[in-house]
């Protein structure tokens, strides 16, 4: 088409030249463009050099076209024949025509290379978008790609989102200036830096978050109620539509804090929807260059706010998860914190309790051990020997060195002698001691060890003094005679020890009070070796579990890690 035009224009150039009487001794300037040197190449075609009028043909004849000179010498030129001047007026229609279509080519080759620009700045949206999750940094680089003097070039943006808790559409960020003279400033900033759109985004996505602009503090404060009377955005985002809003005389509501921001300018609000549900609003407007809005410039605006929106969700969720997740974190704090508490007033209360319990325990043996020596003293003064007396001070003072020994047993840090042990073994040797005298009270044992050695770092002789407690404990709930299983297996990294027994069983009441120091219901008992048995399973890095049903038995379960990383070792 290019070369048609050219070589039309041509034709009708030299058409012209040879048709057109001109006096060639004068210089003739552009009568058109009036006061200029520039020669008329009607009147003086000599002195055009052919190829520089070439060059510039399309601008001389578009000239020429409006020139009432160029009218008439075409009107003189036509006249003679009559073939000539159809030809003459056909190539001049032409010529207009040509014209025209040239301007047409123009404009559109102008606004094919805004598209094209635009789609660029759409695709490095779109890629840098992918780099975050940051909710301001994904609104940020929306608003710089629609302000890029690189693409659509508005010279302000600003980014509303719903909030779904107050019913609201919220001022959230903005980009430009607030007032008129701020905005030379801030572009001649911008300029002097000489960043492109990429460096923007560079810095957006790596640099420190920069501190709110003016028109981002203003923006912040606006809120308008999520319905349709309240104007303009609330109805962007209710009608999931785009709005532009060129005058706010009439019926046009705009919240007065957003109608101070935006001072009478045009502006077009452009909805954020994500799988069909609005998220915001992105307003842009041209209050520094007037520049219209097109229905143009807001389809693509629509496209970018499409790209924006599904990240904006994922970057709203994501901002609620951290959210959640750092109330969670205070809340386990303070849980934390509680429990720290609760277990330092549950130990204090304990240590009450235990001081009242310790000086009941020892003070009864105490006095009965006084009464005796008193009578053995009297006795031996008259020369007598008071054996029984003597046997049952001595049985007192045993107690009292068991309560001693298992109170220090209970409260002290203990130092467990470690070593690699077999579980079946230490059982067996325990029952190997015991089995006599359990006989005797008519105590069955039935066995059920794992086949295969149970290996576990331990100290054997506390294991020892557990399955003392809990055998003693079963037995003593047969008074009548009965059996006592013993099991032993493999769980995943845990050694398991059963040991049941068929007798009394407990009411829900002592099963809560079972490890409570001092609690007892025997006559001779302590109340400690429940509670310093768990405290030697504790210190092993295991557990006790206990199952009892009154009048049908009691089941210890203790269970024992095989990899014990509480005493740092690993078997
Ligand atoms: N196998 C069991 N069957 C029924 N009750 C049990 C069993 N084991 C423990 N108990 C109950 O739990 C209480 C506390 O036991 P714990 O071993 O701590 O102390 P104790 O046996 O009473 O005293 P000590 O161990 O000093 O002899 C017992 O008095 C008993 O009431
Ligand atoms: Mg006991």
């Amino acid at each position: 088409m290019e070369k048609t035009f050219d070589q039309k224009m041509r034709c009708v150039r030299l058409y012209i030249e040879e048709h057109t009487m001109t006096d060639k001794t004068q210089e003739v300037h552009c009568k058109y463009l009036g006061d200029t040197e520039e020669l008329c190449w009607v009147f003086q075609p000599d002195k055009f050099d052919q190829e520089e009028l070439t060059l510039s043909l399309r601008e001389t004849i578009a000239r020429c076209l409006k020139c009432p000179v160029f009218d008439e010498a075409i009107r003189r030129s036509t006249g003679r024949r009559k073939s000539d001047k159809l030809l003459t007026l056909t190539l001049h229609r032409l010529l207009g025509q040509l014209v025209d279509y040239d301007t047409e080519l123009v404009s559109i080759t102008g606004s094919l290379q805004k598209k094209v620009e635009e789609l660029a700045v759409l695709k490095s949206v779109s890629e840098a978008l992918l780099k975050t999750q940051d909710l301001r940094k994904v609104m940020l680089i929306t608003l710089t790609g629609v302000t890029s003097g690189e693409a659509f070039g508005f010279n302000r943006g600003m980014v509303f989102l719903v909030n779904t808790d107050t019913k609201t559409i919220d001022g959230q960020i903005g980009l430009g200036h607030l007032e008129r003279d701020e905005a030379p400033m801030v572009w001649s900033q911008i300029s002097s830096q000489k960043l492109t759109f990429d460096d923007l985004i560079d810095r957006i996505l790596n640099g420190p978050d920069l501190p709110p602009n003016r028109l981002t503090t203003a923006i912040e404060k606006i809120s308008i109620p999520l319905r349709p009377e309240y104007g303009i955005l609330p109805r962007t985002i209710i009608d999931k539509q785009s709005y532009f809003v060129e005058s706010f005389e009439g019926d046009i509501i705009v919240d007065r804090g957003l109608r101070l921001i935006m001072k009478d300018t045009p502006f077009a609000a452009i909805p954020l929807i994500y799988e069909g549900s609005p998220l915001g609003v992105i307003l842009v407007d041209n209050s520094i260059n007037h520049k219209p809005i097109t229905a143009e410039d807001i389809a693509t605006l629509e496209t970018l706010a499409n790209q924006a929106a599904s990240k904006i969700e994922n970057a709203i969720l994501q901002n609620k998860l951290e959210v959640r997740f750092a109330e969670l974190q205070h809340i386990h704090a303070l849980l934390m914190d509680n429990q720290k508490y609760l277990v330092k007033s549950e130990r204090l209360a304990d240590l009450g309790r235990l001081a009242t319990t310790v000086a009941h325990e020892i003070k009864t043996p105490l006095i009965t051990i006084g009464g005796y020596a008193d009578r053995v003293l009297k006795k031996a003064e008259a020369g007598q020997i008071d054996l029984q007396s003597m046997k049952t001070m001595h049985d007192e003072i045993m107690r009292l060195e068991r309560i001693c020994k298992e109170m220090l047993d209970y409260s002290q840090k203990s130092q467990l002698n470690l070593e690699q042990n077999d579980l079946n073994q230490i059982i067996s040797e325990t029952l190997h001691l015991e089995a006599g005298k359990l006989k005797y009270q008519n105590i069955n044992f039935e066995t059920d060890f794992y086949p295969e050695k149970l290996q576990l770092l331990s100290d054997k002789d506390r294991l020892k003094q557990v399955l003392y407690n809990l055998i003693h404990n079963a037995a003593e709930a047969m008074a009548n005679g009965g059996k006592i299983k013993i099991q032993t297996g493999r769980k995943g990294d845990y050694v398991f020890l059963r040991i049941e027994d068929n007798g009394c069983g407990m009411e829900s009441d002592v099963m809560q009070k079972l490890f409570t120091p001092f609690f007892t219901n025997k006559r001779n008992g302590t109340g400690l070796g429940l509670p310093v048995s768990k405290k030697i399973i504790d210190d092993h890095g295991g557990n006790i579990v206990v199952e009892s049903e009154p009048n049908k038995g009691t089941a210890f379960t203790i269970n024992l890690p095989c990899k014990n990383e509480k005493l740092g070792k690993e078997l």
